[in-house]
């Protein structure tokens, strides 16, 4: 009996894990691999879905009030929620700084939480998404309310990192979505609402010289392939191996960049701001451009300790350190299921696996009884 229990528990344990979905960085992989012609090897990952969020209270249904002109400090409240939660917390910082206007910029920028929200989506027929990340930029007459979203894993060293989403709004905002240490070791996906909208901005910071002059080959214009536009949904993709930066866009690769490659551990960081300078260009008073996000998932290396270099007390959630060979590989493309890797190798033995060992617990349950 008790072998017969021990066994049951073993198999059952066994039945579990292959069908458990395999959300979490290490559980049921050892590595993951990416696809393309930038295709690596990475040992974490990290999937932030914000699809479907339960809605408590309507807590979602109001888009918050954009941040007007008597509240230029950014002290206002962020959204209840998520978004207030120790789980988000723990892996983003909602930023509050601001920047008065600099020679080359017209207006003032003052981050604000409130300008970060879920909003519902429930009622959008056709979308498995019940709920989506909103980023705002609205501008005021003496400042352009903006927002960002700083990662708190600062130690990533080589990435994959993929972004579901969309823009829309009025000309004169940029849209970021880039790893970040300093202004000379960033790379960007930037959507600029002045631009065409197959239009996006691939770049490998800095793009302007000590001299104010432009780097050649820092930043690119690239047009999306037909008939891809930032309007509707995509993935955005930026792969930062040693030496080459590459772009995708719903899987087609865009963009190859050896200039300017990172060197040194970063973080992701979002925003959308606008300042009146001649790259993001003017935003007319009471309007507004927005960032909407279903998900992002990333598949990176590390280097040092999680809050980063330079260090800050920042050590909050650490994942669990990798060592030895990467004996399970998942692949994070032409999955089934966005975010649940899938094994990669000899797919077919796991199948007949997994079915044998329900076969085992099926006959172990009929034996015991
Ligand atoms: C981009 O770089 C990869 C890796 O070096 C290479 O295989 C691929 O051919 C390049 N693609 C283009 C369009 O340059
Ligand atoms: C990530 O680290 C693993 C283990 O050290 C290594 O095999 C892999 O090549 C690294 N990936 C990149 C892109 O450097
Ligand atoms: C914020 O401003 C934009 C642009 O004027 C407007 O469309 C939107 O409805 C405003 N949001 C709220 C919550 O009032
Ligand atoms: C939640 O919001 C309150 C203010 O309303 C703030 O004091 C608290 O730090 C927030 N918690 C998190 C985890 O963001
Ligand atoms: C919704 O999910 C189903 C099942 O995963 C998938 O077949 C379908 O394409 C998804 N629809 C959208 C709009 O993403
Ligand atoms: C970025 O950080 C690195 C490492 O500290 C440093 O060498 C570099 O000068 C910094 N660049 C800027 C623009 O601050
Ligand atoms: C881009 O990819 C998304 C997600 O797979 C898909 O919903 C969308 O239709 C694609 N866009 C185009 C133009 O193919
Ligand atoms: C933004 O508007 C101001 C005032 O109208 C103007 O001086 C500035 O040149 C504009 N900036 C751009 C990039 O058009
Ligand atoms: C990887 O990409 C190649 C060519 O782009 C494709 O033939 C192959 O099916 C892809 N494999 C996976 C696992 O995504």
């Amino acid at each position: 009996m008790v072998q017969f229990s021990g066994l049951l528990a073993f198999y059952a344990s066994l039945c579990i894990a292959n069908a458990d979905i395999l959300q979490e960085n290490s559980k049921d992989c050892d590595c993951y691999v990416t696809n393309g012609s930038s295709s690596a090897y990475f040992l974490y990952r990290r999937f932030f879905d914000f699809r479907n969020i339960p809605n408590s209270n309507g807590v979602y249904n109001l888009e918050p009030p954009n941040v007007t002109s008597s509240q230029d400090a950014g002290g206002e409240l962020g959204q209840k929620g998520y978004l207030n939660s120790t789980v988000f917390a723990d892996d983003w910082e909602l930023q509050t700084w601001g920047r008065t206007p600099r020679p080359t910029t017209l207006l003032r920028m003052q981050n604000s939480k409130q300008s970060i929200y879920i909003q519902d989506n429930s009622k959008e027929d056709n979308s498995n998404a019940t709920t989506f990340l909103t980023l705002r930029t609205y501008r005021n007459q003496q400042f352009s309310s903006t927002a960002e979203m700083l990662g708190l894993q600062r130690n990533v060293f080589h990435a994959s990192i993929r972004i579901y989403a969309r823009v829309h709004g009025v000309p004169g905002a940029v849209i970021g979505m880039f790893t970040y240490l300093n202004d000379s070791t960033e790379s960007d996906i930037e959507i600029l609402t002045r631009d065409q909208i197959n239009h996006v901005r691939c770049s490998n910071q800095a793009t302007i010289g000590p001299d104010g002059y432009t780097i050649p080959g820092a930043s690119s214009d690239v047009t999306l392939p037909s008939p891809v536009v930032w309007t509707n949904w995509n993935i955005y993709c930026l792969d930062w191996l040693p030496g080459l930066s590459s772009w995708y866009v719903n899987e087609s690769l865009v963009l190859n960049k050896t200039y300017g490659v990172p060197k040194l551990p970063s973080c992701l960081d979002i925003n959308v701001w606008s300042d009146g300078s001649d790259w993001s260009g003017n935003m007319s008073v009471g309007s507004a451009a927005y960032l909407d996000i279903q998900w992002i998932e990333m598949v990176f290396n590390t280097s040092g300790p999680r809050h980063g270099y330079p260090t800050e007390n920042n050590e909050k959630r650490n994942l669990e350190r990798r060592s030895g060979p990467c004996k399970r590989v998942c692949s994070v493309d032409d999955v089934e299921r966005i975010g649940i890797p899938v094994r990669s190798e000899a797919p077919t033995t796991v199948v007949v696996w997994s079915f044998s060992c329900c076969i085992w617990l099926l006959a172990a349950a009929i034996i015991w009884a």
